[in-house]
């Protein structure tokens, strides 16, 4: 089995908590935090944006990982780096110019990454794809957590498994949405190396026992 690692989505996080609950997602062995930015234009719902993140950075250690929903991202790079993003995932559908966005964001020296919605065929990232650290596999349609998971995304992550592996390219690979214990493990066997899980970490029973669910259904 590969190793992967868990990014849990604070979008579903207790916010009057936010220091409390990264603390806890670290102790639980995290190794990224992932932060959901949505404007209410490229997607059908509004969450938070800089100041979250900036609160996010002096509370914790984790690695920001930082995905845009919004349109036009490439006005707000710079912005999202210095508020304390250790990694940006733009969309391929937010803008005419995915290219720049991502030699902008490794131009700022943080880790790049590319995505798509579950409706867009993936040869709209082949372009890119040599020159990305991070491809984002969006499992809902992104705007909401607690979605239920698209079954065929597991075949687009066997098969940019496929694309990354050709190209020896050591790229993570990350699912996004209706991540659960119910199908981490076929995720991690498809390919991915990173879950985002929003819902099934921070549920009822805290983020600790989520992340521990989640962890021993890949065993
Ligand atoms: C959806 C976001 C996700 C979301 C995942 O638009 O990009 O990161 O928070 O939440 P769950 O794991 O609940 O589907
Ligand atoms: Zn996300």
């Amino acid at each position: 089995m590969r190793s992967f690692q868990l990014a849990p989505s604070l979008l579903s996080c207790d916010f009057t908590r936010l220091g409390e609950e990264l603390a806890a997602i670290d102790a639980a062995g995290a190794t990224y935090a992932h932060i959901d930015v949505m404007d209410g234009a490229f997607v059908p719902n509004i969450s938070f944006g800089l100041p979250i993140l900036a609160a996010a950075r002096r509370a914790s250690s984790l690695f920001l990982d930082v995905h845009l929903m919004i349109q036009a991202p490439e006005r707000y790079l710079e912005d999202f780096v210095h508020a304390g993003a250790d990694g940006i995932t733009v969309h391929v559908e937010a803008t005419p110019h995915v290219h720049r966005a991502v030699q902008v964001i490794k131009s700022l020296g943080k880790r790049v990454g590319v995505t798509l919605n579950p409706g867009t065929p993936l040869e709209a990232i082949r372009p890119v794809l040599a020159d990305v650290d991070l491809v984002l596999i969006m499992s809902v349609n992104p705007g909401f957590g607690g979605q239920r998971f698209i079954e065929s995304s597991l075949e687009r992550v066997r098969t940019v498994r496929a694309w990354l592996d050709a190209l020896g390219s050591s790229a993570e690979l990350e699912v996004d949405g209706g991540v659960s214990p119910h199908n981490a493990r076929a995720l991690v066997e498809a390919g991915a190396t990173v879950l985002v899980a929003g819902s099934s970490v921070f549920g009822p029973d805290g983020p600790e026992a989520g992340v521990r669910r989640l962890r021993e259904s890949v065993l």
